[in-house]
């Protein structure tokens, strides 16, 4: 049987800790199917895609969420949407579904339109100067965009004060604590949750003023209630307070240092393959006066969109979706016993020599709309698959779209480090020294 490259216990613990990513041997980008034994439970890597749809939706009920991983992220997230499983997770599931329909997102594109040109602009008035940290950049516009489609301007009052505690909730939420690891028992003290509980109850106390403002607010006037995403979980049918409050903890979590890592590595990526950047402003010139709705960008502007979705191929911003067997299987003709970890990650199912000609390299065509159809729908997963694929996949599909094109259109991004970026998995994929760019103002309109 294949086996991942062997890792001894400290190395392992300490791999993990630091870069996931790294503990990945060559044959792990080259094998259907891999099994190791680690910290002796049995995990069982799979990359083929017959076998990812096996495991992920015809067999789904079989792989529950993987203990490590709800170790990490239930104390933060709680009973959201991401950790929730069984009967909650399909109740809330139902629930959120019609928060995010094609024309519930479509609405919203407005907001992320306005957000991403006023950016721009903030970034084209200090164009030509020092090179700033582009995913540091990414992650102001992202957390800029989520904060006005959850909340409109219902933290206008705190904007600084919950930017600072949310920061120091996500860091938290990236610390893998090696008592997690280890499966040590519940009471024993995390520091890194010592250290952030002040922030995290100062954000989940203002999250319960904000959703109960607006609560009286759409009691009192329905209609004159802005339609945000916060509006629309209040109105799903079947959630308690408490599990709004923890969705929209969840929202913030999954949807907004993921779309940050995606913006970053599309214009890194770019700037590393000018002929590809040609093709994406000539794209956006030709197209964008004639567009002058957002709606209809993410679907208008296929090579804006391909560069995003090549870019989440390489880089997937969720390298790794983490379950357990429940009971024994059997996945492309190896053992999963009972209890043992699978796992299903985008970060070699998208470098895997089988599935890609020329894995390692960026070539945004492979997502045009007349070469898709080639791709098997099992080996290009950036939002995961089956019953428990994103809830957020087309909002962030098209907040990806909406922000590249308005800083595209009239920004210049190049990398200017001395070394190609080091990817670390710290929940997402995110390249360790940031991404040192200068931006100019060379594309005028
Ligand atoms: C689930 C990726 C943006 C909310 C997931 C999963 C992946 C993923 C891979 C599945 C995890 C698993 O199966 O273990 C991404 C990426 C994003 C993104 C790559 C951006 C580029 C968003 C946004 C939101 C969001 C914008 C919300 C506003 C969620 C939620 C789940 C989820 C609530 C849990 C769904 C469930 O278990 O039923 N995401 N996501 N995500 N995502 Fe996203």
């Amino acid at each position: 049987r294949p086996q991942a490259r062997p890792l001894s216990t400290p190395a392992f613990v300490w791999t993990a800790m630091r870069n996931p990513l790294a503990i990945w041997g060559e044959r792990a980008y080259r094998e259907p199917v891999l099994r190791d034994d680690w910290l002796r439970v049995p995990t069982v890597v799979v990359n083929d895609p017959a076998a990812i749809r096996h495991c992920l939706v015809d067999n789904a009920a079989n792989y529950a969420m993987q203990p490590l991983r709800q170790r990490i992220l239930r104390p933060m997230l709680r009973d959201g949407l991401l950790t929730a499983e069984g009967e909650l997770w399909r109740r809330s599931r139902r629930a959120i579904a019609p928060v995010f329909t094609p024309r519930n997102v479509a609405g919203l594109a407005p907001v992320m339109a306005a957000r991403s040109a006023a950016f721009a602009e903030r970034l084209a008035a200090e164009a030509d100067a020092a090179p700033r940290d582009v995913a540091n950049e990414m992650t102001l516009l992202t957390y800029d965009i989520l904060q006005a489609t959850l909340f409109t301007d219902a933290i206008a009052g705190e904007p600084v004060a919950f930017a600072r505690a949310m920061d120091s909730f996500l860091h938290r939420m990236g610390r893998v604590d090696p008592l997690d690891l280890l499966d040590a028992p519940a009471f024993l003290p995390r520091l890194g949750r010592l250290l952030g509980h002040r922030s995290t109850r100062y954000f989940r106390r203002l999250i319960a003023e904000t959703a109960a403002r607006r609560r009286a607010l759409l009691a009192h006037d329905p209609d004159g209630a802005p339609q945000d995403l916060l509006t629309l979980l209040l109105r799903a049918d079947g959630l308690t307070p408490d599990e709004i409050e923890d969705n929209i903890i969840t929202f913030i979590g999954a949807g907004h240092e993921t779309t940050a890592r995606a913006l970053g590595w599309t214009l890194y990526l770019l700037a590393c393959a000018p002929a590809e950047r040609d093709k994406v402003e000539r794209e956006l010139d030709e197209r964008l006066p004639s567009l002058p709705d957002p709606r209809d960008w993410a679907d208008a502007l296929p090579r804006t969109r391909a560069a995003l979705e090549e870019a989440m191929r390489l880089y997937p911003p969720a390298p790794s979706l983490n379950r357990m067997a429940i009971e024994a299987d059997t996945v492309a003709g190896l053992e999963v016993p009972a209890g043992a970890s699978l796992l299903v990650m985008p970060w070699l199912v998208h470098r895997h020599e089988a599935l890609w000609e020329r894995p390692g390299h960026f070539m945004p065509d492979r997502f045009l709309p007349e070469n898709r159809a080639r791709l098997d729908r099992f080996q290009y997963i950036p939002f995961g698959v089956g019953p428990r694929v994103c809830i957020g996949a087309s909002f962030a599909i098209q907040e990806g779209v909406i922000a590249l094109a308005s800083l595209m259109r009239e920004l210049r991004f190049d990398y200017v480090g001395a070394r190609a970026p080091h990817p670390v998995q710290k929940i997402t994929v995110q390249p360790r020294d940031g991404l040192p760019m200068r931006v100019g103002r060379c594309r005028v309109s």
